[in-house]
């Protein structure tokens, strides 16, 4: 799995989007290391604070079928789903990573041109993690 299929993986869950309050619609593509991938959109809600993200529900729903093993995930989002720039991972999604992913697990930012790639450990330094619960 290349990162531009990935990437392309990303967009189409932009169409499951329910996105009524905001209008961004939000498309994660999850890749797991024994090449599975899971899609996810945004789902908002009327309460706002259950809104989820793209990348918490392709992340849940990999967690759920017993995949553990996470590589890279690449994410896009915009305005009635129309892509002008990059849409990163919230701190609650990032969080999420940091739960079931390494330090060297990808993300990657789709632009209009193409992607532009993190790690978690970038996008989230100093992290709270298990590894503190003692
Ligand atoms: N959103 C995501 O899906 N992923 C993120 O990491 C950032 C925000 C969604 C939530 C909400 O439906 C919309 O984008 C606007 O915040």
């Amino acid at each position: 799995m290349t990162p531009e299929k990935l990437c392309e993986l990303a967009k189409e869950p932009m169409t499951h989007s329910y996105s009524p309050y905001s209008g961004y619609k939000v498309g994660a593509a999850l890749l797991c290391t024994d090449g599975t991938v899971y899609q996810g959109c945004n789902i908002e809600n009327a309460g706002f604070t259950p809104t989820i993200c793209a990348e918490r529900t392709a992340i849940f729903k990999a967690i759920y079928d017993g995949h553990r093993d996470l590589e890279a995930i690449a994410v896009c989002g915009g305005k009635d789903g129309v892509i002008t720039g990059l849409f990163p991972p919230c701190g609650v999604c990032r969080q999420v990573m940091r739960e079931f992913c390494r330090d060297d697990f990808l993300v990657y930012l789709v632009t209009p041109e193409g992607y532009e790639t993190r790690t978690l450990t970038q996008l989230l330094p100093d992290s709270f993690s298990s590894a503190d619960m003692h």
